[in-house]
């Protein structure tokens, strides 16, 4: 018993829990999943999977994005991608309901399963009904010679390495990278993506090891001191718009996953449509608002908040005044293009529940009542 206790010690390497350690390991794991692929002294992406598939891939008449969650959140995502840079039509479903709805889809469609554990049941089933309807499947699995990585057309893995904390945190940074580099190589080969843009895109993918580092360093204190102050909150609100929505989905099932507290994620605009009913002085709302987009609208949702008196804890750019003059809360984070960025923001938001769940006394690396890989329905 001592021996496996020492041994797991070892295993988190000083940190407290596994998933802070997986947290640390972001700049690392996105660089090791963006290594032998992102070329950008030679200007390439290079994706045996997709340049194998290429045609197929690209003359797809749609792209369908089958995952459970948080890898359904890395699809929501994936769909602004390719939509954006690939221009090819994209929809993203829950495995489960997919699998049950006699779903249209054939040849001609190309469907992208994103799983970390590459064993998760309904994705599995997904996968075979697809498959059976003669689609083509592209897999993303973290884990090597999975039953997933094992029954899909082709794939590429994400290389973040062993996830053992029950939330994911560094397999969801890496689906990002490997979309955002589906998304941009796809397009440049279709003609949708300028060479000079593409450059230009590469570039900044290239900065995003680093740029995490920064956010890791600058937001870890941060968060930990907001953390502190809603220890005994029993819902929170999260909100974002265009990339940064599913931003927000992911945020608010970070929280619930290890904290116990409700949580719903919103795009900011809908907030009129239901949530603002729920604002007065004891609901906290994380916005996520980088300086891009539609961030003049950002700015009118939380006047829109602070004029019912909610917390605001506000996750922006670095040097932003506007929004942060009105938040009650303050993460900065580093610029990037505005497709990267949910990458860049998920740090904070993984940070902030995790030091929530830690101050509540929370199994942070075990939750109650979930399971790393659902491999039942
Ligand atoms: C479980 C895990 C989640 C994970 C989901 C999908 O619910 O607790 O962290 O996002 O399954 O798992 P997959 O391995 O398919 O990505």
């Amino acid at each position: 018993q001592e021996l496996r206790l020492n041994l797991e010690q070892i295993e988190k390497g000083g940190y407290e829990h596994f998933m802070l350690k997986e947290i640390f390991e972001q700049p690392k794991s996105i660089l090791d999943t963006m290594r032998g692929r992102l070329l950008v002294n030679e200007g390439i992406i290079k994706m045996a999977g997709i340049w194998d598939h290429l045609e197929r891939i690209n003359k797809a008449e749609r792209i369908v994005i089958i995952a459970c969650g948080t890898s359904w959140h890395a699809g929501l995502i994936g769909e602004y991608l390719i939509e954006e840079f690939a221009r090819i039509p994209v929809e993203v479903e829950y495995a489960s309901e997919f699998r049950y709805r006699n779903p249209i889809i054939g040849p001609k469609d190309v469907v992208i399963a994103i799983s970390q554990s590459g064993e998760t049941a309904d994705t599995m089933a997904a996968i075979k009904l697809a498959k059976e309807k003669g689609a083509f499947v592209y897999g993303i699995c973290n884990v090597v010679d999975s039953s997933i990585a094992r029954v899909t057309d082709a794939g590429s893995y994400t290389h973040a390495g062993p996830e053992i904390g029950v939330a994911s945190t560094k397999a969801f940074t890496a689906q990002l990278t490997i979309l955002s580099l589906i998304a941009l190589k796809l397009g440049k080969h279709n003609g949708n993506l300028g060479n000079a843009e593409f450059m230009s895109l590469i570039a900044e993918l290239d900065a995003i090891p680093t740029k995490v580092e920064e956010v890791l360093q600058s937001s870890h204190e941060v968060a930990k001191n907001i953390a502190k102050q809603y220890v005994d909150a029993t819902n929170f609100l999260y909100l974002g718009r265009g990339y940064n929505f599913p931003s927000a989905l992911e945020g608010a099932l970070k929280l619930k996953e290890i904290s116990y507290i409700h949580a719903e994620g919103y795009p900011a605009a809908e907030m009129k449509h239901g949530p603002i009913a729920l604002i007065d002085e004891n609901m906290p709302i994380v916005i996520i608002a980088p300086k891009q987009g539609h961030y003049d609208k950002i700015v009118s949702n939380v006047q829109e908040i602070k004029a019912r008196k909610g917390q605001v804890i506000a996750v922006v750019n670095k040097g932003d005044v506007q929004v942060a003059s009105m938040a009650d809360h303050v993460i900065e984070m580093p610029e990037t293009s505005e497709c990267f960025s949910p990458i860049v923001a998920a740090i904070p938001l993984q940070l902030l529940s995790y030091y929530i769940a830690v101050y509540r006394g929370a199994n942070v690396d075990q939750p109650r009542n979930l399971a790393k890989s659902v491999t039942v329905e």
